[in-house]
């Protein structure tokens, strides 16, 4: 793997981190106190380009590759996960799938405002009652005309609160499992569609989550994405290419709880020196290192293979995923190690290093958890489902 980085790559990675360190450090804070959405840093986001990174430029976006996206989310993350979880809904979710199954109409109209930071988008495929078996769901929509009637509710809705449009997935055809599957790009300022609560979460709580309600919600059939029964190949191929943004955000917040680690660790006395000279914590640094120098490899490996993906058209199902579960499990890992360095520090608001450990622990949920990972990673590997 060559890992010399172009002088693009460069200048696109310390852009994110002197918006991260300029713009987003000194307020998220507060947002994540508030939980409310950070309209206005996702704005000036959008205008550099950030939430587009692959989007072509003749549709708002910065027409730069994976190794970009993932290097810029990266820095973002590094400073508040809550960016960059809505950062990363609106490139890989959104964006991704309408860019790869959309109509030109549907490029033109949906990823065009989202991609240029103008309108937020979402992704919508868990039910109340459907998450890790994501065929089960009982939403529907049935045609009627040049319409789809859309009904039932759906849930976990990250940037739900916020979203001007969504790639929904439902039911066209239950009697056919997955194969009865559908999506469709959905517009919130339509009759029929309603927004339930917001979730109060642990973590990541400016990039605010809902469910969603859908009665007689009518979709036009040119907002239909991709063929009928499509639906379940496209969210799973769209949760490939998301599921690298989610392996670069827990690098990113891992990086934070490792760097400030270091230097409470260097600044920090007991028994006479730093306690960075007692062995104990030198093990947890050096073990916080390593994971994390591997989850960087994994995941630059799956932005390459997705990069050559857009040439070959091959999976990379299996890099996406072991590049979310390894480096999802050393955020956690390394959030945790920094709260013990820290100790009580580590438990205060005072720093942020609680924040890492809050924010953490999504990456091992959200877009497949780390059980799901290890079961697409073995069936694979398997040859066998
Ligand atoms: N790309 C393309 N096609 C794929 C695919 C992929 N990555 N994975 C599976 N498929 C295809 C299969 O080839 C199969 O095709 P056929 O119809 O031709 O047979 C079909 O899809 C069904 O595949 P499986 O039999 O493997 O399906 P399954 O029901 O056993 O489920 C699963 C597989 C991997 C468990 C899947 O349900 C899954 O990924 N679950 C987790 C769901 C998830 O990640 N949810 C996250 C919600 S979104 C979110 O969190 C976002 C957010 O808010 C930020």
């Amino acid at each position: 793997m060559d890992l010399q980085l172009s002088e693009e790559h460069q200048m696109i990675r310390d852009a994110a981190r002197d918006f991260a360190q300029n713009e987003i450090a000194k307020v998220a804070a507060d947002y994540d106190e508030s939980g409310e959405f950070p309209y206005e840093t996702i704005k000036k986001m959008g205008a550099l380009g950030f939430m587009g990174i692959e989007v072509p430029e003749e549709y708002g976006g910065a027409g730069m590759d994976t190794m970009a996206y993932v290097l810029a989310l990266e820095e973002i993350n590094k400073v508040d996960a809550a960016h960059g979880t809505i950062m990363s809904v609106n490139n890989s979710l959104f964006c991704y799938g309408i860019l790869h199954f959309g109509t030109e109409a549907q490029k033109r109209n949906y990823v065009t405002p989202v991609a240029s930071g103008q309108k937020v988008g979402a992704y919508s495929l868990t039910e109340p009652m459907s998450g890790s078996d994501a065929a089960t769901m009982k939403s529907s929509a049935v045609r009627e005309g040049d319409y789809y009637v859309i009904n039932g509710t759906k849930s976990w809705v990250t940037s739900g609160p916020a979203a001007h449009f969504i790639v929904l997935f439902t039911m066209t055809a239950p009697q056919l499992g997955h194969r009865g599957i559908t999506a469709f790009i959905v517009e919130t300022d339509q009759p029929g569609f309603q927004r339930g609560r917001t979730e109060d979460k642990l973590g990541i709580r400016a990039s605010a989550t809902c469910e969603i309600h859908f009665e007689d919600y009518r979709c036009p059939v040119e907002n239909r994405l991709g063929a009928e029964g499509e639906g379940f190949k496209i969210a799973m191929a769209v949760l490939d290419a998301g599921r690298i943004g989610i392996a670069a955000q827990a690098l990113g917040i891992a990086e934070a709880a490792y760097e400030a680690s270091l230097q409470y660790a260097r600044q920090r006395e007991a028994f006479g020196g730093p306690i960075g000279r007692l062995q104990g914590i030198q093990w947890k640094i050096a073990d916080m290192k390593c994971r994390i120098e591997a989850s960087r490899l994994l995941t630059y490996q799956a932005a390459l293979a997705k990069q050559a993906a857009k040439q070959s058209g091959a999976r990379y199902t299996t890099e996406a995923s072991i590049a979310k579960l390894f480096a999802s499990e050393t955020a956690m890992f390394c959030a945790h190690q920094a709260v013990q360095i820290h100790a009580g520090m580590g438990y205060s608001k005072e720093l942020p290093v609680e924040r890492y450990f809050r924010d953490a622990k999504i990456t091992e949920i959200y877009e497949g958890t780390s059980e799901i990972q290890r079961m697409v990673i073995a069936r694979n590997e398997l040859g066998l489902r």
